[in-house]
Formats: structure tokens, C-alpha cells, sequence
């Protein structure tokens, strides 16, 4: 099946309130240019419930360079645990080095996370996703403000380009972390050994902190930015035009 036959609003609608195993088998029975963003983190719920609905998994990582050591290590666990193509994607290499060169290796601190997120992050995720007609994130609506709208399936308007339609998977969305970390627990999936230092929610070093307990998770997350605003550009569909 294409983006062209596949009636996303109308499957959005039935499978609403329906949890992941359904929403990927809706997917991997309809796509097969399909893949797994996978974050190094509680996401690869993702990958143990999708290895057991197809045998052709991909999965790939954005490999911003700042990433923590553990994490790199754990994609690594994962790659060989569920023994998958994972592909691990770089900034461009002269984009980079000219960001580098002219704001140094701190400067969203300064001035917002979105520049470097822009080269690190978007830029390798846009080239990647032109070539899939789908992806799968692990996006939930318990994951902050900015995400409590987020539908099991949509058109993703950020990534779509005016002759091709790309659909996302957010087969997460509507489970909350504790349904996630008990599914974890009785499947013994691996996991990233920061989750068991504070770290919730984990993104890249330098913009990622444990949180104290009752804290929400992305108070972690580019904690001397606005709430609202942490959203690093792959799911900027999540946000209001403007901001
Ligand atoms: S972020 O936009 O704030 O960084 P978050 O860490 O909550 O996102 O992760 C939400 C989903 O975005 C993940 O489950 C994953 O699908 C995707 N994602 C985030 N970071 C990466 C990454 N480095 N590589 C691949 N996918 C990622
Ligand atoms: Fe850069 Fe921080 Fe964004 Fe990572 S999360 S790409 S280090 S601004």
C-alpha cells in the first residue's frame, strides 16, 4: 500500500483509543517503506512490540554527536538484542563543522536549542524521511503540553512535501509512562541504564538532567527554555504555527 490508498483519518478515528500491538499491525500490514525513529530511550517498547509483529524491522537513530555514552552503548544492546538493521544517521559533516566554527559548542544555551537541533537533528531526519512513505515514533500524550493532542496516526505536517504525503505512527500515544515501564518490566526489555539515574526522559547530553522525584519528565529537557516551546523540530506538527 502507498500514502495514496491508505485512509489515514478514517483509520485515526477507529483506532483512537486502541494501544500499540494494534496500532503497528495497522501499519506493518499497510507499509512496508515503513521505520522506527528510536530515540535510545523507554521508546524501544517500540522495537520489542514491533520484532514480534514483523520480521523486516528497520529502525533508525539521529546521532546529533552529543549524545550520552550510555546511550550510544545501548543502541548498540538493542541493535544486537533484537538482531535489526539500525541505521544510525550524522549531521552533515560541513554544515556542522560551519555551525561549530561560527556559534561554538554551546551556544543553544544562549540562544534556544532550535539551531542546533536544526543541524544535528532535522536535517539529517528530512533527508531520511524522504525516503520512506511512513514513520513510527514513541511521542505520548503524557509526555508534556505540547503533546496532548497527539493522534495514533497522522499526516505529517512538518515532513510532507507538496507531491508526497508522509504518514507518522504514534502508536505510544496513548499508553502513559507507567504502562510503558510495566510493559518493560514483565518483558524484560533492555533498557538505558540513565533511566535508572533520574533520567526520565532522555535526549542529548548537554541539554538533558535527571529529575527529582515528582518532577514531570521534560523538566529534564532544555530545562532553561519555556515549556511550551521544547519541541526540537521532529515532531514541530505538534506546535502552534508561529511559535
Ligand atoms: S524530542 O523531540 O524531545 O527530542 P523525545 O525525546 O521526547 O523527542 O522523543 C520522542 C520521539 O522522537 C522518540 O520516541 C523518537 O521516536 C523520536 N526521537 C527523539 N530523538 C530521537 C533521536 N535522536 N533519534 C531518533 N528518533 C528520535
Ligand atoms: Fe543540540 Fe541540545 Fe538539540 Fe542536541 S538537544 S541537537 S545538543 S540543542
Amino acid at each position: 500500500m502507498t500514502t495514496e490508498t491508505f485512509d489515514i483519518e478514517t483509520h485515526a478515528k477507529t483506532y483512537q483509543d486502541k494501544g500499540p500491538a494494534d496500532i503497528l499491525r495497522l501499519a506493518y500490514g499497510n507499509f512496508d517503506n515503513i521505520a522506527i525513529s528510536f530515540s535510545g530511550a523507554e521508546d524501544v517498547v517500540l522495537i520489542d512490540i514491533a520484532s514480534r509483529i514483523t520480521s523486516s524491522l528497520k529502525v533508525f537513530s539521529l546521532d546529533t554527536g552529543r549524545l550520552h555514552s550510555e546511550t550510544y552503548r545501548f543502541l548498540e544492546q538493542v541493535r544486537e538484542h533484537y538482531n535489526i538493521e539500525l541505521e544510525v544517521l550524522s549531521p552533515d559533516a560541513a554544515q556542522l563543522e560551519a555551525f561549530v566554527r561560527d556559534k561554538g559548542l554551546y551556544s543553544f544555551y544562549k540562544d534556544g536549542h532550535k539551531e542546533c537541533c536544526g543541524v544535528r537533528k532535522i536535517a539529517p531526519l528530512r533527508r531520511k524521511l524522504q525516503t520512506l512513505d511512513a514513520w513510527v515514533t514513541g511521542q505520548r500524550k503524557d509526555q508534556s503540553p505540547t503533546r496532548a493532542n497527539v493522534s495514533v496516526m497522522e499526516t505529517d505536517s512538518a515532513f510532507s512535501t507538496p507531491g508526497r504525503a508522509l504518514y507518522k505512527f504514534n502508536p505510544l500515544s496513548n499508553w502513559t509512562s507507567k504502562q510503558v515501564w510495566g510493559y518493560i518490566r514483565a518483558n524484560d526489555v533492555p533498557f538505558n541504564e540513565l533511566h535508572g539515574r533520574g533520567y526520565t526522559s532522555i535526549g542529548c547530553e548537554p541539554c538533558t538532567r535527571p529529575v527529582l522525584p515528582n518532577q514531570h519528565e521534560r523538566e529534564g529537557r532544555w530545562w532553561w527554555e519555556e515549556e511550551t516551546l521544547k519541541e526540537c523540530g521532529l515532531h514541530a506538527g505538534n506546535l502552534a504555527p508561529g511559535s
